[in-house]
């Protein structure tokens, strides 16, 4: 089995038989290389593009896919949310198109606005021929606000993209936003469609694949949930750590790799203010490569504890559970199992 996609941007899950094919190709129907039959499918795919998703996350990727929903992650700092929308589009071969929110982000810098310089040149160049002279104000008017005008942002872009893949909207640390823009959000998610008054309506012949992340800085609303898939990104287990390390930072060797995953792991367990994320085990992983570390030791710890927790008060507070109690378990868990 697999999802196929029909030519008004459908996804239909189809056998993939030789005889579900033939039937394809004689509605000229494409079947997507990016199309997911399973969970196990997109993890396969995913992990092809630089990304180790647990089976929970590439559960809800594959229904947000095949439902057509948004997929709403929530999770700490640097575990892999925006990370995720980024490798959806390097595996659908789809546009990136990001919004990032932050505090007081509003229509105009979100959806569309009117490019009002250049309306302005059109007016003095009007002006300036004498065309202005000849036509009335209305139609002056209706020519300043034509679609050459208008300013398309994220979710416009999103909306009326036309290219042959499905685009990849992201709607980063949506958290960020005010209330009002989420209200706004609602409406756009729930019919992938967008009102410009003077101009009409634009809809998505094909709705993007959606991925909105929040750091749960607040809670999102629950109206905005309802049309989410939610999943709550974990930081990763330690095998799974180590093969992202090995994966991201090829250098690191298997021990040291083991070693770095394991002190991460008990530094989350300090109950620190900032734990640290996939993100800084990377980070950490890339110091102690390019400082020529093989294996830890509690003056490399120390010298380069400022690559994995980045607030003083964490830093005290692992030095005060012992730094050196940490390396030894890390360098025991780095044995190679025999
Ligand atoms: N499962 C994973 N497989 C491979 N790389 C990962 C994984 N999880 C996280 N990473 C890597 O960790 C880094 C941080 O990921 P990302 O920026 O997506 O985190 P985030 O949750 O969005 O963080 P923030 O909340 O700070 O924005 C990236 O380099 C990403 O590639
Ligand atoms: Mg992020």
């Amino acid at each position: 089995m697999t999802l196929t996609e029909d030519a008004s941007g459908a996804w239909t899950v189809i056998a993939l038989d030789a005889m579900a094919a033939q039937h394809a190709s004689r509605r000229n129907l494409t079947v997507m290389p990016a199309a997911p039959s399973s969970p196990a499918d997109v993890a396969e795919a995913l992990t092809r593009h630089g990304y180790l998703p647990d089976e929970g996350l590439a559960t809800s990727i594959f229904l947000a896919v095949a439902l057509k929903r948004p997929l709403l992650l929530e999770g700490e700092a640097g575990v892999g949310k925006t990370e995720v929308a980024k490798v959806l589009s390097r595996w659908t071969g789809g546009t990136l198109i990001r919004l990032q929110c932050y505090e007081g982000i509003d229509a105009s810098q979100a959806v569309y606005d009117w490019d009002y310089a250049r309306q302005l040149l059109h007016l003095r160049a009007a002006e300036a021929t004498g065309e202005a002279r000849g036509v009335g104000t209305a139609e002056l008017e209706n020519q300043l606000y034509q679609e050459r005008f208008l300013l398309k942002r994220a979710l416009l872009q999103a909306i009326e993209h036309t290219g042959d893949s499905v685009p990849v909207l992201l709607i980063d640390e949506i958290d960020r936003a005010d209330d009002e823009f989420e209200a706004y959000l609602l409406e756009v998610l729930s019919d992938y469609q967008i009102t410009v008054p003077e101009l009409g309506r634009f809809s998505a012949t094909r709705p993007p694949i959606v991925v909105l992340t929040s750091n749960r800085t607040r809670d999102v609303h629950d109206a905005l949930k309802r049309r989410c898939l939610y999943h709550w990104v974990e930081h990763p287990d330690f095998e799974r750590e180590v093969r992202i390390v090995r994966m991201r930072v090829p250098n690191v060797i298997e021990p040291l790799a083991r070693q770095v995953a394991s002190a991460v792991e008990a530094l989350r367990s300090l109950n620190l203010y900032k734990p640290p994320g996939v993100a800084e085990t990377i980070d950490w992983a890339q110091a102690l490569a390019v400082l020529g570390v093989s294996e830890l030791d509690e003056r490399m710890v120390e010298a380069t504890l400022g690559t994995v927790l980045k607030y003083r008060e964490d830093q005290d507070r692992a030095r005060q559970h012992g730094l050196a109690a940490m390396v030894k378990t890390a360098v025991e868990r780095g044995a190679p199992v025999r």
